[in-house]
């Protein structure tokens, strides 16, 4: 136990599996209560086993909330639990998501819509919830005086950043979760809560289930694989941390050893539509245009672990 995240309270959404379950062990370590909201689904987000949720919540002296939180109602009831149980909410780590892949000409409406319900709706619903919560706890000053408890942390990937193949759905979700840090950040600046987006790489199922294409897969898989979820929950844990109270709207990466600070959309290149037309204000633009890698080719590097 650090103690540096003592007296406070954390829901992590996702908490009981991978990523989700490192950052509960760590930030209960750190001297956090934990809320571990999951119901312990697979990939695709079907079937389920409430008892991950509740073990991993008993070993860490938490709470479990084995229920989808992917909807309105069961979001604020998730945060109601964090406040009944332990008293407030402090940090709500945006870490559930699902994957259904399928190439854009093929894939199915209702697996776009659960995608983006699970993987970015669910993560404005608890922000929405926990917020409210926030502002008042900032207005009372809850851990001291200026308040500086109040984190969220919004778990993205580079699919969203860059895109991969047959990933429409997820790198939508995701891409939309860096919207939604920007506007959370800004939104909750006067009551010093900062919200800051994670792409993670770490062996998890999600990267044991990538099915290499060729040779450039293979081998990005076997890079992946040495990355573990424990240096992602290190990331979450200073983000939470009071080192970290003017960190917000922030894209971080991290993967093993590595951390990342990811440029955000911003305008690249401006010109002016002249004499020469659209053709000619293109030339001058052109040279701005982003490549059309994809997030397993940018980062086919080793990593650092
Ligand atoms: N593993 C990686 O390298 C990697 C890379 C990029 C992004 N990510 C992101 O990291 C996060 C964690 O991924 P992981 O690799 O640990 O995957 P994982 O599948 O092991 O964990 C995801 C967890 O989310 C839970 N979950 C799914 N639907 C839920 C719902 N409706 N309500 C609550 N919980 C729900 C699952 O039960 C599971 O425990 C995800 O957001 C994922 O997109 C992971």
């Amino acid at each position: 136990m650090t103690g540096t995240l003592s007296g406070r309270v954390a829901l992590v959404t996702g908490g009981a599996q991978g990523i989700g379950k490192a950052i509960c062990v760590r930030l209960a370590a750190d001297g956090a209560k934990v809320v571990v909201a999951d119901p312990g689904v697979g990939i695709d987000g079907r079937g389920g086993d409430a008892s991950l949720a509740t073990a991993l919540a008993e070993k860490i002296g938490g709470a479990a909330f084995p229920r989808s939180i992917a909807n309105p109602g069961t979001a604020e009831e998730a945060v109601a639990m964090a406040v009944g149980h332990f008293g407030g909410i402090d940090i709500l780590v945006n870490n559930a998501a699902i994957l259904r892949d399928g190439f854009v000409f093929k894939l199915e409406p209702a697996d776009f819509e659960d995608v983006l319900r699970v993987n970015l709706s669910a993560a404005f619903y608890l922000t929405r919830a926990a917020t409210g919560v926030m502002r008042d706890q900032a207005k009372a000053e809850r851990g001291g005086k200026p308040y500086g408890w109040g984190r969220i942390v919004n778990v993205t990937s580079t699919a969203g950043l860059y895109g991969n193949f047959g990933q429409a759905a997820y790198a939508s979700a995701k891409a939309g979760l860096i919207g939604l840090t920007r506007v959370t950040a800004m939104d909750m600046a006067r009551s010093l809560v900062t919200c800051n987006a994670v792409a993670p790489f770490a062996a998890t199922r999600i990267t044991d289930s990538i099915k290499p294409q060729n040779d450039a897969q293979i081998a990005y898989k076997a890079r992946a694989l040495k990355a573990p979820a424990s240096a992602v929950a290190d990331l979450v844990a200073h983000l939470a941390s009071p080192a970290a109270q003017s960190v917000t709207g922030q894209v971080l990466g991290v993967r093993g050893k590595e951390v990342f600070a990811f440029a955000q959309m911003r305008l690249a290149k401006r010109a002016v539509v002249g004499s020469g037309g659209m053709a000619a204000a293109f030339e001058e633009i052109k040279g701005a245009f982003a490549d059309q890698s994809t997030d397993l080719e940018a980062f086919n590097t080793d990593p650092v672990v």
